[in-house]
């Protein structure tokens, strides 16, 4: 969840204030860097015992003969788990193992570390979502060393891109495609089950996200240069543009717009600044709720901001998600309230929400109407901070806690039932 992220980014804003650009090349100079002195190829007994390990990673789970591999685009990867049953549906469970960066200031351990302590595992992608990659892969194999075979074929996809722009994710969709495959349902990365989340109510739920907002990255510019002699000399550029994003951000439309940085941002340079600049340029990420598109966004946008000489583009965009049914008959959403109720008892409350962030699962639309977005994670508050933040971390419990899960979601997908009501207890 790059910019993408669920927790994260409500409203992001950059400015970009332009000047004439003198392009200066770099010019890598590829000058031979020699070592000063070889570093020699001794291993402890440790180093050694770590590499024998790193060899029996998920043995089972690629030597198995109705597994197929594949890597799609280069670095992505595909399971195909072949079922006994080709009358059941097949499904999808889907992670991605790119992250974002992670400069060290902050972080209590080396981000790329993992380091443990305290039953706690600290490093860049523990909750998004090397955790899903890892156990996906490693409910799989502990299902196939006890002799586990599947009823319900279904795919895992690991994509390497999702972070920024999903290109795997995109193949593998393709593919599936070109397969003529219909999924039953997907199960992605984002909702989880939230403690003490509504007052005085002190029962923990379980969140699982059936729609996606959408995301656009708009571009507000107000060009000087271009003819507006007119305007009064006081006005300048970035005078414009931002009154321009103070009347959006005044707008009482929380389900666009968040608050508060945009403004802050503008002013600061704008009192830094000792050159007026001819050009001055805000991007304004916005998140589509469900119930309107890209295109009535841009309108809305332009009508409040109500200044012709504030010109309007987009940079990137795309509609929100349709919604998954989530109804008695809906599959994927009844085996994974079911598969809470048996692996979360404490838990007896499953709610549909819309996710704020994006995953990759939005390219699979043309495969299935049922994409949920899960963690089978407590998640607390601080915890939004540390996705893509400092000191990200999952407790090794949490961790054992979501292969079971997924343990447990893969054999109860091998129901050949309809969802019956009595799972709806609400
Ligand atoms: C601003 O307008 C001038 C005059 O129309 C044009 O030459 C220039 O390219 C524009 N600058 C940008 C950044 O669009
Ligand atoms: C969905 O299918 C349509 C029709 O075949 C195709 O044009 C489109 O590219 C597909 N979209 C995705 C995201 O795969
Ligand atoms: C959830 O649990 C509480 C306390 O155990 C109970 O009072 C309530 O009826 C339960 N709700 C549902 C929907 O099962
Ligand atoms: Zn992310």
């Amino acid at each position: 969840m790059a910019q993408r992220c669920v927790c994260l980014l409500a409203l992001a804003a950059t400015l970009l204030l332009v000047f004439p650009t003198v392009s200066r090349s770099m010019g890598l100079k590829s000058k031979e860097h020699q070592r000063a002195s070889r570093i020699p190829s001794q291993f402890s007994k440790e180093e050694r015992v770590a590499m024998k390990e790193a060899l029996k990673v998920f043995p089972t789970v690629v030597s198995t003969s109705f597994i197929q591999h594949e890597v799609v685009e280069e670095y992505s990867h595909l399971f195909t788990i072949q079922g006994s049953d080709p009358s059941l549906q097949p499904y999808l469970l889907m992670a991605h193992f790119d992250v974002v960066p992670a400069p060290e200031e902050g972080w209590e351990v080396p981000p790329f570390s993992a380091l443990e302590r305290d039953g706690v595992i600290y490093g860049r992608g523990t909750l998004d979502d090397k955790n899903s990659v890892m156990a996906l892969l490693q409910a799989l194999e502990l299902l196939l060393i006890r002799k586990y075979i599947p009823q319900r074929s279904f795919f895992i996809s690991l994509g390497h891109d999702e972070e920024s722009s999903g290109t795997g994710a995109q193949k593998i969709s393709a593919l599936l495609q070109s397969r003529g495959v219909q999924l039953a349902f997907i199960v992605d990365k984002g909702g989880f089950i939230l403690d003490d989340f509504i007052p005085n109510f002190k029962k923990p739920i379980a969140l699982i996200a059936v729609s996606e907002k959408g995301s656009m990255n708009l571009m507000l510019q107000v060009n000087m240069t271009s003819g507006h002699s007119s305007a009064p000399p006081k006005e300048t550029s970035i005078g414009i543009l931002a009154a321009a994003i103070s009347r959006l951000e005044q707008t009482p439309m929380p389900i666009i717009f968040g608050s508060g940085t945009v403004v802050t941002v503008l002013r600061q340079v704008a009192n830094e600044m000792n050159v007026i600049p001819p050009v001055a340029q805000a991007t304004v990420n916005f998140r589509i709720h469900p119930e309107q598109t890209v295109q009535e966004v841009v309108e809305l946008t332009k009508n409040i901001v109500a200044d012709n000489r504030v010109q309007f583009h987009v940079l990137s965009a795309f509609d929100p998600l349709p919604i998954s049914p989530y109804d008695d008959k809906a599959l994927g959403y009844q085996l994974l309230r079911q598969t809470v109720q048996s692996v979360f008892p404490e838990v007896n409350i499953t709610v549909p929400v819309t996710s704020v962030g994006n995953t990759d699962s939005r390219f699979f639309t043309n495969l299935t109407t049922g994409i949920y977005r899960f963690y089978p994670i407590y998640i607390q508050p601080e915890d939004f901070k540390r996705i893509h933040g400092v000191n990200e971390k999952i407790s090794v419990q949490a961790y054992e806690t979501q292969v079971k899960f997924i343990f447990e979601l893969i054999q109860n997908a091998d129901t050949d039932q309809e969802p019956v009501s009595h799972l709806h207890k609400l």
